[in-house]
């Protein structure tokens, strides 16, 4: 009846959403611990957010290319605000991956070279360019490089991987074009690449005008800690590409540049249409997220969130449990065999199990990984219910 790709939907209907939880048809309700498709970091269906697209799309859903809208443009101007350091160039998209996407094409024009940047662990997305250099495509027909996941500042990573930066500049400068990085990599397995490493990279990459791209379309607002992943790195990426939490479950994404960068473009080679690009609705919505972030200071107070979840997962000792990672509100699990149950037999029935339970986590089998990525302002008291739950169901594993 329905086309459907990738995935073996769950045996539930769901029909609606409210904070950290979604109930199905039969009214039974579950915690979402992966926030959607990791995209309400603000929970399900928040009120302002409801009432925003009520408001905004009584006024104007779309409007034909040509047009600009007022919200466009206060949106525009909040987003920008909202992303750190300085640009002054935005524009409004529909997903990740079509953001990825744009900035890679934006790279290879502004530099006239093709060739594309990336650590080899990372999801860039899900057509074009970005799935080739991500993990997900076979294909090694782009440069997806190893990289160093050191821990500490005063690591000495770059005695073994400077030899790596040398080859690349020394081989490649001809043809790079763009260097993307997605500065914690979540969907290939919840990794931090060492901020010396990654900085270094950087910075002889941009001497040699090849241009930096930073991927926050997971990572961003407030996701793994910081408002975004790059911060962590302590590096000024040329370009940026949001999505997801952008638009709290609504479709929209951005780019995010300097016009430094844009005005080296003609008209014609700037070109690129795309019907719902720059929608009066997305922008009302991304403004508005934007809004609740500072106003109700979402990233500051997630740390007390944070600082609960590494204090649980600290204490989960089970023979099946092999390594636990933590990224800011991103956690992963990773599990090995156990009772003659292979690790990836394991965590489809701890996720089962768990959905029974009434909390939907994330299982990756590729990756061999339990992940939760539950919205930003989920409350104590859900934190405590996921807790219980978790150890009832690990408990009779
Ligand atoms: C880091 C990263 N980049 C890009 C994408 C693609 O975004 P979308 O699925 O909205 O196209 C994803 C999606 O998971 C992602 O995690």
């Amino acid at each position: 009846m329905l086309f459907y790709y990738l995935y073996i939907f769950e045996p539930i209907l769901l029909e609606k959403a409210k904070g950290s939880w979604v109930w199905d048809v039969e009214g039974k309700k579950y915690l979402d611990c992966v926030s959607g498709t990791w995209s309400v970091n603000l929970g399900h269906n928040h009120p302002k957010i409801v009432q925003t697209i009520r408001d905004q799309s009584k006024k104007m859903i779309h409007r034909s290319m040509r047009f600009l809208t007022p919200i466009t443009i206060e949106a525009a101007e909040s987003v920008l605000k909202f992303v750190p350091n300085k640009y002054n160039n935005i524009t409004f998209l529909n997903s990740g991956s079509e953001a990825v996407e744009f900035t890679i094409n934006f790279a290879q024009k502004v530099t006239g070279k093709r060739k594309v940047l990336s650590l080899k662990d990372s999801y860039l997305g899900a057509y074009g360019l970005a799935k080739l250099s991500s993990y997900t495509s076979g294909k090694a027909s782009e440069l997806k490089i190893p990289y160093p996941t050191c821990e500490t500042s005063d690591c000495n990573c770059l005695d073994e991987y400077n030899e790596l930066i040398e080859h690349i500049l020394k081989n490649y400068i001809s043809e790079l074009a763009c260097f993307v990085l997605e500065p914690i990599l979540v969907s290939g397995g919840i990794i931090r690449p060492c901020s010396n490493f990654i900085r270094e990279l950087c910075s002889k990459l941009q001497e040699e005008g090849i241009l930096i791209i930073s991927n926050e379309v997971t990572t961003g607002y407030g996701r793994t800690g910081l408002k975004f992943g790059h911060e962590h790195h302590k590096i000024k990426p040329d370009i940026i590409a949001i999505g997801k939490a952008m638009g709290n479950g609504y479709p929209v994404s951005a780019i995010v540049t300097n016009s430094s960068l844009s005005s080296e473009l003609s008209p014609a080679e700037m070109y690129y249409a795309q019907s719902h690009q720059l929608d009066p609705l997305g922008a009302a919505v991304a403004k508005l997220v934007v809004d609740v972030f500072e106003e109700e200071m979402i990233v500051q107070k997630s740390q007390e969130k944070i600082a609960l979840f590494n204090q649980f997962l600290g204490t989960l000792e089970y023979p099946f449990i092999k390594e636990i990672r933590a990224q800011g509100m991103v956690y992963g699990l990773v599990l090995q065999s156990y009772k003659g149950l292979s690790s990836n037999n394991l965590i489809l029935k701890i996720k089962d199990n768990l959905l029974q339970e009434g909390i939907i986590i994330g299982a990756s089998i590729g990756k061999e990984i339990l992940r939760l990525l539950p919205p930003l302002t989920i409350t104590n008291n859900e934190i405590k219910i996921l807790e219980e739950k978790i150890s009832k169901v690990f408990n009779s594993i």
